[in-house]
């Protein structure tokens, strides 16, 4: 058996920017990856999907994704090829002695698996045009007619980007608005935008069985309807991908929440931790990559102050929605006292100029140009808006202070400013 200071099983976001950080900071570290480096993240989630967010066409987008990705995984690799780190090409299995993996054993082990789309329960769902997001991004034709089910972050990504390269798209939600983390009057405008583009949102609508081509759904009156289409994307939410393996650890888990973890990431077995998608917490890249920072810190005995209750996410549709802290419907439904201030692109000059005009800025507040709460934003780099948002609200500014720092003219940030 080899010794080593640091285990970790899976080399995604979470994974591998773990042991770069712990390689930094000296430790000995043995990373085990079964398949490609970078996770879902890099190889048939983030990555692909934005480099087809920003090509013209899908013949160009599978052109590009085809060169971007393996350009990203080599410097993975070379992130990985540190010399206090050992990449073992294959899976990660525990052995019954629980701080063992493979042939290593160390003090320390750090769960990095990440997820699976999770299928739904419905006859037909093994049909072969039935596809979850990494089938749709192997597809070789652009799909004449794609029928999308669940309006969450993948299902509106998608629809957005394939009805731009021409497909019909359908999408059918058993929610009554998309996506359902985001702030619900920014989310219904969205759709009302790609409804208005030409996509068709059937909401409120539970999808019953699926047979070759046609899926059937029974919408808001109990009525059943029915959409015929060449390839149906399932896009209902994803699953923390536990090993059987884990039982012989002993922590605790479940099948569908994920590994269940304290405020370090620690399982319920000392010294194992589980960061990113496997624990259930906040499934995006970047939770895992920092979670993966904190883990390291509190195995080195380094305090920090990352702030995993301040959380931004964005979703890359066409235009783009992003948010920072609780909507406002949550905060009323809580009885918190803040205010709210919007601003519109349109009175924007860089929005006008770009020719971007559709958007909004929800900022909430404490009462009294108080310390800034929330941002749901959707319009064009929305992300951005809401990552300048997200350092303000880490450092507990206030909306005042927001207002009296300068903002270069002419950019779409002024429309944080120019809030009511
Ligand atoms: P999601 O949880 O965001 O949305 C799933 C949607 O499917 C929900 O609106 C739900 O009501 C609906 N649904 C569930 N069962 C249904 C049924 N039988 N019929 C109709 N609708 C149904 O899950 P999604 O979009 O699959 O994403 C999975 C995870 O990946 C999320 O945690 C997301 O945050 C993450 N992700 C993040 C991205 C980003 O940050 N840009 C991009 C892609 C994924």
């Amino acid at each position: 058996m080899k010794e080593t200071d640091l285990i970790i099983i899976g080399a995604g976001p979470g994974g591998y920017r773990a042991a770069e950080y712990a390689a930094k900071q000296g430790l000995k570290v043995v990373v085990f990856e079964g398949a490609e480096v970078g996770g879902t993240c890099l190889n048939v989630g983030c990555i692909p999907t934005k480099t087809y967010v920003h090509s013209a066409s899908f013949s160009e987008a599978r052109e590009r994704m085809a060169q971007v990705v393996p350009q990203l995984r080599s410097g993975v690799e070379g992130i990985l090829s540190h010399p206090n780190i050992t990449l073992i090409r294959e899976k990660g299995i525990f052995s019954a002695a629980h701080n063992t993996v493979g042939d290593y054993t160390a003090p320390n082990i750090i769960i990095a698996t990440g997820s699976d789309s999770k299928p739904i329960p419905v006859p037909g769902i093994d049909s072969p045009k039935v596809v979850d997001s990494t089938g749709l991004l192997s597809l070789d034709t652009l799909p004449k007619r794609l029928c999308i089910i669940g309006a969450g972050v993948i299902g509106m990504e998608f629809a957005s980007v394939f009805h731009r390269f021409g497909s019909e798209v359908t999408v059918i939600e058993f929610l009554k608005e998309c996506l359902p983390a985001l702030d619900s009057d920014i989310a219904k405008r969205l759709r009302k935008q790609m409804e208005k583009e030409g996509i068709t949102f059937n909401m409120q609508c539970g999808v019953k069985q699926i047979a070759d081509g046609e899926v059937f759904f029974e919408n808001k009156k109990g009525q059943t309807e029915s959409v015929e289409a060449d390839v149906i994307l399932v896009a209902t939410g994803r699953k923390p991908r536990v090993q059987s393996d884990f039982a012989c650890v002993g922590f605790d888990y479940d099948e569908r929440k994920g590994i269940a973890v304290n405020e370090h990431f620690e399982t319920t077995v000392s010294g194992i931790y589980a960061i990113g998608d496997v624990n259930g917490r906040q499934m995006l890249a970047h939770a895992a990559e920092m979670q993966g920072i904190h883990v390291v810190n509190h195995i080195i005995g380094k305090e920090d102050n990352i702030r995993f209750d301040i959380m931004p996410a964005a979703i890359f549709t066409s235009p783009e929605a992003a948010c920072v802290g609780p909507a406002e419907d949550w905060l009323k439904e809580q009885g918190t006292p803040f205010e709210c201030h919007k601003s519109f692109y349109r009175a924007n000059g860089k929005a006008l100029a770009m020719g971007e005009t559709e958007g909004m800025v929800k900022l909430c507040t404490e009462p009294g140009e108080g310390r800034i709460l929330s941002a749901h934003i959707f319009g064009a780099h929305a992300a951005d808006l809401v990552q300048e948002v997200t350092a303000f609200i880490t450092l507990g500014a206030t909306l005042r202070q927001l207002r009296e720092t300068v903002h270069i003219h002419p950019t779409l940030s002024e429309v944080l400013i120019e809030v009511n």
